[in-house]
């Protein structure tokens, strides 16, 4: 229980006004225009929330269907809404297959290995069909995986990746892709929550120059499951050089096996792809939200790939013969939705690009974009600052035409965007500034890229078909040009949004729709409004400017970390009593946490050897994207009366911001105490215009 000062000291700063200055419009060029899939105005009228569900047909036609659906939406069970009922299809079917009659030469894949001297390899899309149909075979006889049971993956961004995912797809088993960089207890954690019996991985691979071994992990991975209660009893290992083996840990007899080995066994072999209903799932994807454990966020199969292949198409423009990068990685959303099933199931060249865009030097996407003439290119700001500071003016050097950019995960500072325009894009690309979760499956707002200007900074409008909303704390709505932050929501339904959280549907509820249903009773989809966690401004034009989180989650260069995850994961440390972790502003990866302790009483150890304790299990227990940027060792952490550490306080100190009243405070005194080891053990000078999720952080508590 917070007191009642300090809850009101929390509301109004929650709904602080917000005031920045309106960017001025840029405009798609002619030449863009000409070209573009999406170019009826009527767009809206026909997604308008009057059409809805039926409009939604237009994405579902995109696909085919063994059997097509009766109902395009049932609402029966709010809010797990199941679309395209009663259809059959196949996922694997839809992304390969169909395009063998007319393009069964064309590449489906181009993977760009880290490694200059390493050439681009091309899979065709007939190559494709013949690594996931041999993949295919493998799970189902030698791994014994059928319809309905879960496979985690662990891997890195190869073109094995995708052709297991394909392969899990075309027998219907529901693959949980763990992002490479994870550590093998995250991993291991997440193959207990899905009860994956087999875990898949990669002996190693390129990042930074650098072979990084990722079979390792593995051992790791099995162990933590098992503690966790769940054998795995076979680890699968793709082999990133043909006869050579990158990890040093040694295979274990009867567990792990070489997919190269093994799939000699298979060779020729089909696997008829196994119809699915619409409603099966087709994924999960672990994220992190406000409490320790990351939620298995499952997708389906006939609503997701509908919305992301639409999506696709319209927003991202991509036609048969663009050849298009996103340099996402395919173990996060962007790279399940946007490199692997809507791109393929829209017959595109997809490329996978293995390492780090700055190595070896910020010139290498622009090199890779001329070499292979990419003309769509989709990346996260954090990279974009990255390959702006490191090498401003490269791709000036470079004979590359992008027609449409992606900016997504992150909110963009508007003279990062403009380089983005200016530089990268030539000032001839469209830039399309995508919002959207792991929850979403696809884009949630975005300007429609030939049809609405841009404006540096801001997302748009919802994406043909969602309706957005944005409320205060009280629940009413902050109408476009209100001048005044909330609670961005969604108002309907959509063939992306999730199913349900994985083994954990009560949750789910409770995370995105309790907070502003009215009446859990009601069975009107209308009264149900999805709640996204991110605070944002709605401008007088209806364009949706996103301003972060308004839960504890810190998004760290576009990774997405929840605070009670570290700090949980500083809490193993025998010395450590307690652990509070906050967000700092960072000039590159946007966020980076910082980790504020309180040792057990009694302790001696030297604050240096904890500071290095507390890391190794951060990077143990998450990863080493999760790396603090400090950590602080105090004797007490500032709480209410009640007892709850006030991580508002340490953000604002951390981010040298003022840190408000503090006497109501259990122990004022010690904010002062942390203050000065703060300020004088770092340079930091007040932040200027302070987002909006620094501000809140903390509230919660
Ligand atoms: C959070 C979701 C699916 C995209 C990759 C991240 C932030 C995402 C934007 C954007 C401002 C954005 C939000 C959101 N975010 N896109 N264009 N502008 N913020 O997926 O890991 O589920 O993270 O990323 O805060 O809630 P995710």
């Amino acid at each position: 229980m917070a007191d009642t000062k300090n809850e009101m000291l929390e509301t109004s700063e929650a709904q602080i006004a917000a005031h920045w200055k309106e960017e001025e419009y840029y405009y798609p060029t002619a030449k863009f225009i000409s070209q573009a899939n999406l170019v009826d105005h009527d767009v809206d009228k026909r997604f308008s929330l009057e059409n809805f569900p039926e409009n939604f047909k237009e994405y579902a036609d995109l696909l085919d269907w063994y059997k097509y659906w009766h109902t395009t939406l049932d609402t029966s069970n709010p809010p797990f809404w199941r679309w395209f009922v009663g259809g059959q299809l196949n996922v694997s079917y839809n992304c390969i297959d169909r395009h063998l009659p007319k393009n069964k030469g064309k590449a489906a894949i181009i993977f760009v290995p880290e490694l200059e001297n390493d050439p681009p390899l091309a899979i065709t899309y007939q190559e494709l069909y013949v690594r996931v149909n041999e993949t295919a075979a493998l799970l189902r006889e030698f791994a014994g995986l059928k319809k309905g049971d879960r496979v985690t993956i662990h891997m890195p961004m190869v073109p094995e990746l995708p052709i297991t995912m394909l392969a899990c797809a075309r027998l219907g088993v529901i693959h949980s892709v763990v992002f490479g960089g994870f550590s093998g207890m995250a991993c291991g954690d997440r193959i207990a929550d899905s009860g994956s019996r087999v875990l898949i991985t990669m002996d190693g691979y390129y990042r930074n120059g650098q072979v990084q071994d990722q079979k390792e992990k593995a051992d790791i991975a099995v162990a933590q499951a098992k503690g966790l209660g769940a054998e795995v009893d076979k680890v699968l290992v793709w082999r990133r050089r043909q006869g050579k083996n990158l990890s040093v840990t040694p295979m274990l007899k009867g567990r792990d096996y070489f997919m190269d080995e093994i799939l000699k066994d298979y060779k020729g072999k089909r696997v008829a792809p196994v119809p699915v209903a619409a409603e099966d799932p087709l994924f999960l994807m672990y994220t992190s939200g406000t409490t320790g454990k990351p939620k298995g966020i499952q997708h389906s199969t006939g609503g997701y790939l509908a919305y992301v292949t639409g999506t696709a198409k319209y927003i991202l423009d991509i036609h048969p013969e663009d050849i298009y990068w996103c340099m996402a990685d395919i173990g996060w959303i962007t790279g399940h939705s946007y490199i692997v099933y809507g791109p393929l199931a829209l017959g595109t060249t997809s490329l996978i690009y293995e390492g780090v865009p700055t190595y070896p030097d910020a010139g290498r996407p622009w090199r890779v974009a001329e070499q292979l003439d990419v003309n769509i290119f989709h990346t996260a700001p954090t990279a974009i600052r990255q390959l702006r500071k490191l090498g401003p003016e490269e791709p000036r050097k470079y004979n590359h035409h992008f027609k449409l950019m992606v900016t997504v995960g992150e909110p963009i500072e508007p003279n990062v965007w403009r380089w983005y325009y200016d530089e990268v894009g030539k000032k001839e690309a469209v830039i399309v500034d995508t919002w959207w979760q792991t929850e979403n499956g696809g884009f949630l707002c975005s300007t429609k890229p030939a049809l609405n200007p841009m404006k540096p900074g801001s997302a748009g409008p919802g994406v043909p078909g969602i309706h957005p909303v944005v409320y205060d704390e009280k629940g009413n709505e902050l109408p476009p040009g209100a001048e005044r932050a909330g609670n961005v929501c969604i108002r309907n339904p959509w063939p992306g949004i999730m199913q349900t959280i994985w083994g954990e549907p009560e949750r789910y509820v409770q995370t995105y729709y309790a907070k502003y249903c009215k009446n859990q009773q009601s069975k009107d989809w209308k009264d149900w409004p999805y709640f996204a966690g991110d605070g944002a401004l709605y401008a007088g034009d209806g364009y949706i400017r996103i301003l972060g989180r308004v839960d504890d989650v810190i998004n760290v260069a576009g990774h997405r970390l929840g605070t009670k995850e570290l700090e949980s994961a500083c809490l193993t440390v025998p010395e450590v009593a307690e652990a509070a972790v906050v967000p700092v502003i960072d000039p590159i990866k946007g966020r980076v946490p910082e980790v504020y302790i309180a040792l057990k009483p009694g302790v001696t150890t030297d604050p240096k050897e904890i500071q290095k304790k507390v890391i190794s299990a951060i990077e143990n227990i998450i990863g080493k994207m999760a790396r603090p940027s400090h950590v602080w060792v105090s004797e007490d952490m500032p709480k209410t009366r009640s007892g709850k550490i006030m991580r508002r306080v340490l953000t604002a100190v951390s981010n040298n911001m003022p840190v408000g009243d503090v006497t109501t405070l259990a122990n004022p005194e010690i904010v002062e105490h942390i203050k000065i080891m703060v300020q004088s053990q770092t340079k930091r000078t007040p932040a200027g215009e302070t987002p909006d999720d620094i501000k809140r952080f903390g509230q919660n508590e």
